[in-house]
């Protein structure tokens, strides 16, 4: 039987951390064998709340390393930027046309973000727009499954009723996607806010032993914890939020030795160093390798987008055609 069609992007918007592992990565590397996969740098989204991405290439390299070093593997999944296959904005063009324009604005994605009048000039069309870009990166591929974060299921939601539009209204060329949830813990940042690099809390999948030593040091502890035969409360303790998701066979042992100050916050720390280097060696070993060979992303983009750009292209002859546009 053949494998349903899935189709995911991840924004380049720099380089990946350990949010990006557990919430999407690892995800992405088990369905490479259940499905057949397509990921793309979303490269385009990537522009609709920045003027400007500084040396782009290099972002959508590091990027695509840091896919192979987690095991993405090009010869099971399709690996392609979005802003080599024109079709998508095509694509998106034309279901702008079957898109209300109130949809759009009651996204809660723009809609939380655009609340008043300054913020409305500065909100790119981009940012009104992206759901319909994404519906497009999907229904191009005429995906069936779609992995997300939760964040995203008003964007899903908004596909298929666009999807489902232009079906009614022109012929009915689309599958309705759906999404697959990844139920992902959360894991905040180093300072205890939402990870993100612009903050500066992220782990990064980059780290060396030392930068991810000096990292763990940096982490909060509770702050009641001043001397070492002070007893902490875990339960407010950054390093033991990530203990909960790490080290989930010691969480008492810890949380025990935590209240009674059995243990350190350094020892406790070294459990969780240990923990994430153990998940981060074997990344950082395979992105060496590929680092050794020139040329490896260059090659696999090149092969990924002739193929990404055979199915895209076909979809978008029958959309043409449906249309009126070819003869
Ligand atoms: N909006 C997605 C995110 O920020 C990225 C994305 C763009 C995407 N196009 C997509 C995800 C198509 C899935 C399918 O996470
Ligand atoms: Fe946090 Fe561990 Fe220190 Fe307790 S011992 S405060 S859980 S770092």
């Amino acid at each position: 039987m053949a494998r349903k069609r899935l189709v995911s992007g991840m924004r380049t918007t720099g380089s990946l951390h350990l949010g990006h592992l557990l919430g999407t990565l690892e995800n992405w590397v088990r369905l490479q064998d259940e499905f057949d996969c397509f990921f793309f740098a979303a490269v385009w989204h990537a522009f609709t709340d920045r003027l400007k991405i500084d040396d782009l290439p290099s972002v959508i390299e590091e990027m695509v390393i840091d896919w192979l070093s987690v095991g993405l593997d090009p010869a099971k999944a399709v690996i392609f930027r979005q802003s080599s296959l024109w079709q998508h904005a095509e694509l998106s063009t034309i279901l702008g046309m079957y898109t209300p324009l109130g949809w759009l604005e009651r996204c809660p994605t723009f809609k939380d973000e655009v609340r008043d009048d300054e913020t409305r000039a500065q909100v790119s069309l981009g940012k009104l727009v992206y759901p319909v870009l994404m519906t497009a990166d999907v229904a191009v591929y005429k995906a069936e499954v779609v992995p997300v974060g939760r964040d995203q299921l008003p964007h899903l939601e908004l596909a298929r009723e666009i999807l489902r539009r232009f079906n009614a209204q022109i012929a009915p060329i689309f599958p309705e996607p759906k999404e697959m949830l990844s139920e992902v813990p959360l894991l905040l940042g180093i300072d205890n806010r939402k990870m993100s690099k612009s903050y500066g809390n992220a782990i990064e999948l980059r780290e060396t032993p030392d930068t991810l030593k000096q990292k763990i040091h940096l982490m909060i502890t509770d702050p009641q914890r001043v001397r070492r035969h002070d007893p902490g409360r875990p339960e407010v303790c950054t390093v033991y939020a990530w203990h909960r998701i790490f080290t989930p066979d010691r969480l008492d042992e810890i949380a025990q030795g935590c209240r009674t100050a059995g243990i350190g916050c350094r020892d406790c720390k070294a459990i969780l160093f240990e923990r994430l280097e153990h998940r981060l060696a074997p990344i950082r070993e395979r992105r060496l390798a590929l680092e050794k060979q020139p040329g490896l992303v260059r090659d696999v983009l090149a092969a990924g987008e002739r193929r990404a750009h055979e199915v895209a292209e076909a979809t978008m002859v029958e959309v043409r055609r449906a249309l009126g546009f070819l003869a």
